[in-house]
């Protein structure tokens, strides 16, 4: 019988593609009926003088062998790792991005607002959404049959309170609980009893500002809605005030922002401004010297400011939207563009 050598078995492994055939290979010679362990078997037949050597000759075969088998498999694996890599993976190409959407743009211009008032030293306060009439009306002299309750719809519960319909109320609130010096803005939801369309919508948000101090004066308010504007539009926004009638403020004035959308040689056809050169964004005035006695502050001593407007309006200024419902509609195609 020929005398099996390493070399005959180190070719055959080297050959050997798959981790099957090493495996049978294995069981060919080192198995249990394998033909080294046969002969390691049979070494007690051997004339005694052979069995020594023969014994140590077969059981170097044994080691090399398993070392040889050992090492193909990790070869023949490592191949297949970088044969599937190169085939099906990519490293070097980009991942799939989770699809992180971003903010609403109403809610982004709320925080925008906040931001820039936080840097003028005023501090964010809050009130409920569902109001007494005193805290939306009365107390900020707006008696039971004025006419300024027809200017907003309200929606009354059955129990007579009333989902605000500005954030004025928070105003008072405020001004209960706290002693001039007063430096607040209160964003939140209002709600308005009106029939829906491109630019009406019953429920919207608004941020109201609040100043009480010793000698605040109109420019004081006139500074302040400066900063917002150009901190918001840019520095070439210009601010307006127009003479009007709120019954919380003495005088009360309306707040235009010079077109941001349009410049004289386009202004003609703007559907922003409609060609006046001046957008509407809403009220302000000093705080009427009865609202301070009705929340016991001295109009004597203190003197303020307040101011409040809509932020889906200023919203769709920003973005010439021309219906403010896009701003309600879960519409993502919609919502992408900003
Ligand atoms: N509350 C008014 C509205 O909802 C806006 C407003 C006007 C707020 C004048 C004020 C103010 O604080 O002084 O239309």
């Amino acid at each position: 019988m020929k005398e099996i050598t390493f070399n005959d078995i180190e070719g055959k492994i080297a050959e050997a593609e798959t981790e099957g055939q090493v495996e049978a290979l294995r069981i060919e010679y080192l198995g249990r009926k394998g033909s080294i362990t046969k002969e390691l078997r049979n070494i007690s037949e051997l004339p005694k003088s052979k069995r020594a050597r023969e014994g140590a000759r077969l059981n170097e075969i044994k080691n090399k062998m398993e070392e040889a088998l050992s090492d193909r498999i990790d070869q023949l694996r490592s191949q297949k790792l970088q044969e599937e890599s190169s085939q099906h993976y990519d490293m070097t190409m980009p991942g799939i991005s989770p699809g992180i959407g971003h903010l609403h743009p109403v809610e982004q211009l709320e925080r925008d607002v906040v931001e820039l008032f936080m840097q003028l030293g005023f501090e964010v306060v809050d009130g409920p959404e569902i109001e007494t009439e005193w805290y939306c009306f009365e107390a900020l002299n707006i008696g039971p049959d004025h006419p300024a309750r027809d200017m907003q719809d309200t929606f009354y519960l059955e129990n007579g309170a009333v989902p605000r319909t500005h954030t004025s109320s928070v105003q008072i609130r405020h001004m209960e609980n706290n002693n001039p010096p007063i430096r607040v803005i209160a964003p939140g939801k209002v709600y308005r009893n009106e029939d829906e369309d491109a630019t009406h919508i019953w429920s919207f948000r608004q941020v109201e500002g609040l100043v009480v101090d010793y000698d605040i004066s109109l420019s004081d308010l006139k500074g302040t809605l400066e900063y917002m504007l150009k901190g918001l539009f840019g520095e070439d926004t210009e601010l307006r005030l127009r003479s009007n009638y709120f019954p919380y403020t003495e005088p009360s004035v309306e707040m235009d922002a010079s077109c941001m959308v349009c410049n004289e040689a386009s202004r003609r056809h703007c559907r922003v401004c409609k060609g006046t050169g001046w957008v509407e964004l809403g009220g302000a005035g000093m705080v009427h010297p009865q609202v301070l006695r009705n929340v016991g502050v001295d109009p004597e001593e203190y003197s303020g400011f307040a101011f409040g407007f809509g932020l889906e309006r200023i919203t769709a200024v920003k973005y010439q939207l021309t219906d403010l419902r896009d701003l309600w509609r879960p519409d993502i195609r919609f919502l992408r563009q900003f």
